[in-house]
């Protein structure tokens, strides 16, 4: 057993305590590479800010789960190198399956999980959350639980409306399971492509996407009937059109990819969303530096050549978000 603890990490509780009252969101990038480590806390340090590292069963396959956390581990140590005195930095599990993955986790220097039973019937979704949070509860690491499915986008508007989280269980779901945060769904959706054409209108200026709102009724909603509880919104990349253009000029094919608008994200940082996940715009970030490198400078193979430029540019998009968009700067 390694706690968290020992590796000075923190848990969500206090963070999303200050952030629900503060009026801002602590950002929760997932990490698979040394590359979106290292620009993760350097952005962290620069604006003073918490940060959540979240590692998804993807991440633990692709990189193994055992280095993720030393990299975490590493991470603490790295922000302390970069100046800052008193790192608040969460290693979190994405979307954990099973009562076992989130045990692995809890057991091996995770300070938070994510117990994903938004697939499941409302009963079985309780009952698996209230497994996990007994154990997590044991050691002071947070549970953050799904209730509501994302939509995806191949579904039609009709059927992920009727996915939206329902306001009406909140209350019964969060003190039934014990759990810690809530993801609910109003509208956002995992990937670079949230929203198909039909579904979006377009800008007659720029002929751009242009998504429909998000579901803030229903957010309004749950903040009064769960005052002051933390809210969770994942697939909350913007999916920036700069950063798609590049990928497009430089060889890539991403068609009609959209993302959900910024002023959004910061209305919603202003309410009881006290954690924001973005994982895809660090994935075109990345994409759009190295295809502009190898384009560019095709006679490049040494691997730091290219990569360099994609941490500094993943690095600019975190600092961005933190402070346009979340507000989580100067929180230290
Ligand atoms: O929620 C999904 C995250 O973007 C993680 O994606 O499962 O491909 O690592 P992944
Ligand atoms: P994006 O795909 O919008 O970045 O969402 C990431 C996410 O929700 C991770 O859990
Ligand atoms: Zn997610």
């Amino acid at each position: 057993m390694t706690s968290y603890k020992e590796l000075g990490l923190v848990n969500t509780r206090e963070m999303f305590a200050k952030a629900v009252a503060g009026g801002y969101a602590i950002p929760a990038f997932n990490f698979n590479t040394l590359e979106q480590m290292q620009a993760i806390i350097q952005a962290a340090v620069e604006t003073k800010s918490p940060v959540i590292m979240q590692v998804s069963k993807g991440a633990r396959n692709y990189a193994n789960g055992t280095i993720l956390r030393y990299m975490a581990q590493g991470a603490v140590e790295y922000a302390k190198e970069l100046g800052c005195e008193n790192p608040q930095i969460v290693l979190h599990l994405d979307h954990g399956d099973t009562f076992e993955l989130c045990k692995d986790c809890i057991d091996n220097g995770f300070s938070s999980v994510m117990i994903d039973g938004s697939s499941l019937p409302y009963e079985e979704n309780i009952a698996l959350t209230k497994k996990v949070v007994e154990y997590a509860h044991k050691y002071d690491v947070t549970v953050e639980a799904e209730l509501g499915v994302l939509a995806g986008v191949e579904d039609e508007v009709a059927s992920e409306v009727s996915h939206y989280t329902k306001p009406e269980e909140v209350v019964d779901f969060s003190t039934r399971s014990g759990c810690d945060s809530l993801a609910i769904s109003i509208g956002t959706s995992h990937g670079a492509y949230k929203f198909t054409p039909e579904q979006c209108t377009r800008d007659p200026k720029t002929g751009r996407l242009v998504p429909p709102p998000l579901a803030f009724d229903i957010l309004h909603e749950i903040e009064k009937k769960l005052p002051g509880f933390p809210i969770v919104l994942h697939g909350s990349s913007s999916v920036p059109q700069d950063e798609v253009d590049t990928i497009n000029a430089h060889g890539g094919k991403l068609p009609d990819a959209v993302g959900i608008p910024e002023e959004q994200l910061r209305e919603a940082s202003k309410s009881a969303v006290c954690k924001i996940n973005i994982d895809s715009d660090s994935r075109l970030a990345m994409t759009a530096a190295i295809r502009k490198h190898f384009d560019e400078k095709p006679g490049d193979f040494d691997p730091r050549q290219y990569l360099k430029p994609a941490r500094e540019s993943m690095k600019k998009m975190y600092i961005h978000k933190i402070v346009e968009v979340l507000g989580s700067n100067n929180k230290l």
